[in-house]
């Protein structure tokens, strides 16, 4: 199976010598789901900022990150300006954050689309549309000309979805994209997101601390605990005959749910 990106003893030491994260491993395959589960500041977002090549100056850090077989730690801002964004879609936790508030969600998304490749305006412009509308939002024609604060938050998160899959990346990272909607809209994104990534064969990393959605959206799951991962394997194998005792503490809070 194609290995997407693989992370290989990765440490990330904060500016006082703390251990962040601690020695992780795992791989990306293409077409898959990897879900990172963990409590908060168990280092979820690092690994992933470490992964995007977007860590914090004043940590260390070490070990390989590998995305299509190149050291990303060596990446140049240029070579990153190429890969981020387009090559690797992003999908964060408040989307309204991301958003430019005073630009039309319609240009927002065409100028995400024209700084990476070279296509007319009017080309631009069917192509947004065509994502909007995959991503299931009505009145494209009216929401092309509205602002994110005139949007719900499912919305935005849509269009934020929208945004992340227009260049068709190989592989998507997902930090907890739904922790900040209602449940009716969480499940909805969520379904959502699982049809596209199986639709379109990308590879994905799906952060998140609940153990329904992990269970939900991926195909292998990693838990780490206080910067470590300490148990991962096929979310069936998790859910099934979790191993650690605090894998088996999560399950054991979400597992009757997990049956109804
Ligand atoms: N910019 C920073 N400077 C110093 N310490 C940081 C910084 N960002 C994160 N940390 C610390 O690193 C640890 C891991 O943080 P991280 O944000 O990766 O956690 P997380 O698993 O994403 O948590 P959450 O579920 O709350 O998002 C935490 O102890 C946090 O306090
Ligand atoms: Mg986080």
């Amino acid at each position: 199976m194609t290995i997407i990106a693989e992370v290989k003893e990765l440490t990330i030491r904060s500016s006082d010598n703390q251990d962040l994260v601690l020695n992780s491993n795992f791989s990306l395959h293409a077409g898959k789901t990897l879900c990172l589960i963990g409590e908060s500041g168990s280092g979820k977002t690092l690994t992933i900022k470490a992964m995007l090549g977007m860590l914090p100056n004043q940590m260390k850090m070490s070990g390989e990150l590998l995305f299509k077989g190149h050291n990303t730690a060596h990446f140049s801002p240029r070579e990153w300006q190429r890969v981020r964004g387009s090559q690797i879609g992003v999908i964060p936790q408040h989307p309204e954050q991301a958003l430019h508030p005073a630009i039309p969600i319609g240009r927002q998304l065409g100028d995400v689309l024209r700084s990476h490749i070279s296509v007319s305006k009017l080309e631009a412009e069917r192509k947004v549309r065509r994502m909007l509308e995959k991503v299931s939002l009505k009145t494209v024609d009216k929401l092309m000309k509205q602002y994110p604060f005139e949007l719900s938050g499912g919305m935005n998160q849509r269009v934020m979805i929208a945004m992340a899959l227009l260049l068709e990346p190989e592989l998507l990272i997902a930090d907890e994209p739904t922790s900040a909607l209602d449940v009716t809209t969480q499940a909805d994104i969520l379904s959502l997101l699982r049809d596209l990534t199986a639709e379109s064969g990308m590879s994905s990393l799906f952060v998140t601390h609940d153990l329904l959605i992990a269970g939900y959206m991926a195909d292998t799951i990693a838990v780490m605990y206080r910067g470590e991962i300490i148990e991962q394997d096929s979310t069936m194998a998790v859910v099934q005959y979790p191993k650690h005792a605090y894998t088996k503490e999560l399950w054991q809070c979400r597992s009757p749910f997990m049956l109804s």
